[in-house]
């Protein structure tokens, strides 16, 4: 499996410990809010489960699933798994996903959430954000770290599937 990394571009200690900020800073901003984090799956998987435990006050959580990618080019397209909405009528909405790319992604649930719900309020979070010229006019609201343009894997995230159980983010490369 390891074969297939080029470099570790993010170790665990220093996700974990980015994490820890993120939680204090989103723990202080919705303070007294009512709050539901939608993440998006599968990638935001392990960011959820590791972000949220840092985040002190009451909150929901609802899991959407949704895939676009295929390979390491993005096809545009994105699939919506889920048929319903969960009520977040007067409520605040955290978007969690994996990674910012084109923007198609949060941007299309950002407007769903926005067109389709009376959400208070929807705020992105995501744990990369790659710097480039974005397809879609989206930018997060938090983010983890900031990468360059490079397909990277692990923590969460996939290569057609596999590789998300790295315990850190390394750039991906094809095996010769
Ligand atoms: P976007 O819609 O192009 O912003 O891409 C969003 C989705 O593509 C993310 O939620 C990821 O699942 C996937 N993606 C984008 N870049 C990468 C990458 O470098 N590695 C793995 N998945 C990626
Ligand atoms: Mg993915």
């Amino acid at each position: 499996m390891e074969n297939n990394i080029e470099k570790i571009l993010i170790h665990e200690q220093t996700i974990l410990s980015r994490l820890d900020e993120l939680g204090e800073q989103i723990t202080k901003d919705y303070e007294n809010k009512e709050l539901t984090v939608v993440a998006i799956l599968n990638g935001s998987l392990i960011f959820m489960a590791d972000l949220l435990r840092r985040v002190r006050i009451p909150l929901k959580v609802d899991c959407w699933s949704v895939s676009s990618y295929h390979g390491t080019k993005t096809t545009g397209k994105i699939n919506f798994r889920q048929q319903t909405i969960n009520d977040v009528d007067h409520r605040c909405v955290l978007l969690l996903d994996d990674i910012l790319d084109s923007g198609l992604t949060l941007k299309t649930i950002k407007d769903k959430l926005i067109s389709e719900t009376q959400a208070l309020d929807v705020k992105t979070c995501v744990l990369l954000n790659k710097k480039i010229q974005r397809a879609a006019e989206v930018e997060a609201d938090y983010k983890g770290f900031d990468i360059g343009d490079e397909f990277v894997v692990g923590y969460g995230l996939d290569y057609n599937g596999h590789f998300r159980n790295l315990p850190y983010i390394g750039v991906y490369h094809e095996q010769v």
